[in-house]
């Protein structure tokens, strides 16, 4: 993978904004969903960018500029995209727990469509789409039983997760849908996890969802989209996986039922795309290991704490002498705090700079506050010498500032 992150400008970077700070490439975002756009010219989808892989609103515009809808979970995930321009004919909201007044800001906002995930959802919805005097369109998120073979935290196409609804069900809901004044059924959709490495999981999921649109067909129940979700892979310190290979799978499949396709993907578009740099504070010994502990922690990045995912780490400066191993931890009171482990470096100098790559993608938008630690500011790469701040560092005001 080239190298996206030049070592001159970083340190021209960081001497303004210091560290930790989040940093992303336009470029490689914009090569990303081109990518996606190029594979799938065929069937020419809409691609919902999942705003919840990193919902910064200049991320954001950047996609929402180059043809890109979104894919949002929250009230506040729709507020960011409307602000970022999207427009709302290519937004659909997902989720399993959407509050009344989350459905009514999507109505009210004229999105696609809404992705509902259980009965009680629906009655809900049909409640605030009659209280409003609207129709709501609305897709249902199927729940396939597919195994997509991927981390348990981000599995959601299998029975026994709160995701989706089973087929059975799932034709009550487009009945009751269908026969609604206030609901209109257009859309079906399935989400199968994150981080799939191979297009099987959705092939088995469109051989049996194929399977049930014809079923509603013959119940009188014509759909307009067909929503695949995302999901697709990224092993860290590469680039996504061809979507190509997943076009080649999915396309006949899906142009054999004649929907306007949908995918929403996240992860892909920005994960290889975004660092975190941080800063050596120390190295220490503990026993046989060795750790360097940096300004960074898992309060801004969660995901090797959480997932047990692994980033590669790049020190901007390389040391001379002999590689050590070394874990990489940060100053929060846990002993799950880690950026890294076993990760072979020369020694680092105190005040070097790493740069935890891969972590555009679920990096700043999962951090917190946790020991009081304001969030990291983000920064994106505009050209190949050019840079802006996107979003300041918080501050220990911004700590308080909501409090009584
Ligand atoms: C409904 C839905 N769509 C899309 C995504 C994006 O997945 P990924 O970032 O793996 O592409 C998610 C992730 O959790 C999701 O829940």
């Amino acid at each position: 993978m080239k190298n996206i992150f030049p070592g001159g400008l970083i340190e021209r970077i960081l001497k303004k904004t210091g560290t930790p700070v989040y940093i992303y490439s336009s470029e490689k975002i914009l090569e990303n969903l081109e990518a996606y756009k190029r594979s799938f010219s065929d069937l020419n989808p809409l691609f919902c960018y999942a705003m919840k892989a990193n919902s910064n609103g200049a991320v954001a515009r950047l996609l929402a500029q180059n043809g890109a809808g979104a894919d949002v979970v929250s009230g506040g995930e729709l507020h960011r995209a409307l602000c970022a321009g999207f427009d709302p004919r290519t937004i659909i909201f997902s989720g399993v727990g959407k509050t009344d007044e989350e459905m009514s800001y999507a109505l009210r906002a004229g999105i696609l469509f809404i992705n509902v995930e259980s009965f009680e959802e629906l009655k809900a919805l049909e409640r605030v789409a009659a209280r409003l005097k609207m129709r709501a369109e609305v897709s249902v998120r199927i729940n396939p039983d597919i195994d997509p073979h991927t981390h348990k935290f981000i599995t959601t196409g299998k029975i026994g997760t709160k995701f989706g609804v089973a087929f059975k069900e799932a034709r009550e809901l487009y009945a009751f849908a269908h026969a609604s004044r206030h609901l209109a059924p257009v859309g079906i959709h399935f989400h199968l996890g994150s981080q799939i490495d191979s297009p099987k999981p959705y092939e088995k999921a469109l051989v049996v969802v194929a399977k049930f649109i014809r079923r509603l067909g013959t119940d009188g129940i014509k759909l307009k989209y067909l929503d695949i979700g995302g999901g697709w892979g990224v092993r860290e310190g590469f680039d996504m996986l061809p979507p190509a290979l997943l076009a080649g799978t999915v396309g006949p499949l899906v142009e054999s039922l004649g929907l306007a396709l949908i995918l929403e993907p996240g992860r892909s578009l920005v994960a290889a795309a975004g660092a975190l740099a941080v800063k050596t504070l120390y190295r220490k010994k503990s026993g046989l290991k060795n750790y360097i502990i940096t300004d960074g922690a898992m309060n801004d990045l969660i995901r090797p704490a959480f997932y047990g995912a692994k980033h590669p780490v790049r020190p901007l400066v390389k040391r001379p002498g002999k590689a050590a191993r070394f874990d990489i931890a940060g100053p929060v009171c846990e002993s799950g705090d880690f950026l890294a482990q076993d990760v072979s470096l020369p020694t680092p100098s105190r005040g070097d700079i790493l740069l935890i790559l891969s972590a555009g993608a679920y990096g700043f938008s999962m951090s917190s506050q946790y020991n009081s630690r304001p969030r990291a500011a983000e920064v994106l790469l505009t050209g190949t010498n050019s840079w802006r701040l996107i979003r300041e560092r918080e501050t220990y005001q911004d700590l308080t500032a909501k409090e009584k």
